[in-house]
């Protein structure tokens, strides 16, 4: 199968299109503007992350989901800061949850999409061979395809405590095998259909998925690991954003760039 030709075969327009939800308010990042809209250098994080899906040549279309009543803001934002190439911006309004919030991006893709991307606005500094990496296995005919790393630390399940006995001590569960474990990253990769099938069946209470891959599996359909990057982390707590400013700083020395 070539690259012109999706997985419903040869003659058809396949596309590749990253879905980045930033409508979430970064809670865990303290007070201050929504979490996507908080700058690196000067750059807000999504104007980061937009740009790393965009430096992938084969991601031609980024719909960017927004704060509910943001869509406009976000907008005027994004046409503030030119893209390095030819790549078409989207913005909708995204929901309460993240899986709500993918929900609303997939259902504002074009017919010729057959491959996408779903990246967090929280990820501003993923390398480009790493998206490339992810699209490649989806086109190679892989489902579903996440960039993961192996944990440095050892994971323990535990029996939460929660109201009344919340800040007593744990008992712990069980410790998984760390040499099993994998902390998955995005851009998580999908054909098209399988994703939406996902998000059309699988219901999950609360909170919502926090992974678009967990929900494929949920299907039956596998989905395979590629190795991540650790430039790929998620801007969550204060200290992340120290982090991250620190490898922006670093890629100025090494690269000239940023
Ligand atoms: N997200 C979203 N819609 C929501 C909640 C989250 O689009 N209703 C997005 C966030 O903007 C982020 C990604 O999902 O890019 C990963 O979520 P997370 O890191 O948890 O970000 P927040 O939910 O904003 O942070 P917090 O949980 O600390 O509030
Ligand atoms: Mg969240």
């Amino acid at each position: 199968m070539s690259a012109s030709e999706g997985p419903q075969g040869p003659g058809r327009p396949s596309r590749t299109a990253a879905v980045i939800p930033a409508a979430g308010r970064g809670v865990r990042l303290g007070p201050g503007a929504p979490k996507a809209l908080r700058t690196l250098r000067g750059i807000p994080m999504l104007v980061h992350a937009v740009r790393a899906m965009a430096g992938s040549r084969a991601v031609s279309l980024v719909v960017v989901v927004a704060p509910p009543d943001g869509a406009a803001e976000v907008r005027h934002l994004l046409d503030e800061y030119p893209l390095p190439r030819d790549t078409e911006v989207l913005v909708v309004p995204g929901g309460g949850t993240r899986q709500e919030s993918v929900r609303l991006g997939l259902a504002a893709l074009p017919d010729d999409v057959t491959t996408v991307l779903v990246h967090d606005a929280a990820r501003p500094l993923v390398p480009v061979d790493t998206v490339d990496a992810v699209v490649a296995a989806v086109r190679d005919g892989a489902p579903a395809v996440v960039p993961a790393l192996p944990l440095a630390d050892t994971v323990k399940q535990v029996e939460p405590r929660t109201g009344e006995r919340a800040g007593e001590p744990e008992p712990v569960v069980a410790t998984p095998e760390r040499a099993l474990l994998r902390a998955v990253q995005t851009p998580q990769g999908f054909d098209r259909a399988t994703l939406a099938e996902a998000h059309a069946k699988v219901a999950v209470a609360g909170e919502g998925a926090t992974d678009d891959a967990g929900m494929v599996e949920r299907l039956g359909v596998e989905v395979v690991v590629v190795p991540g990057h650790e430039e790929a982390f998620k801007v969550t707590r204060p200290l992340d954003l120290v982090l991250a400013e620190a490898v922006l700083a670093r890629r100025r020395v090494t690269d000239g760039f940023a």
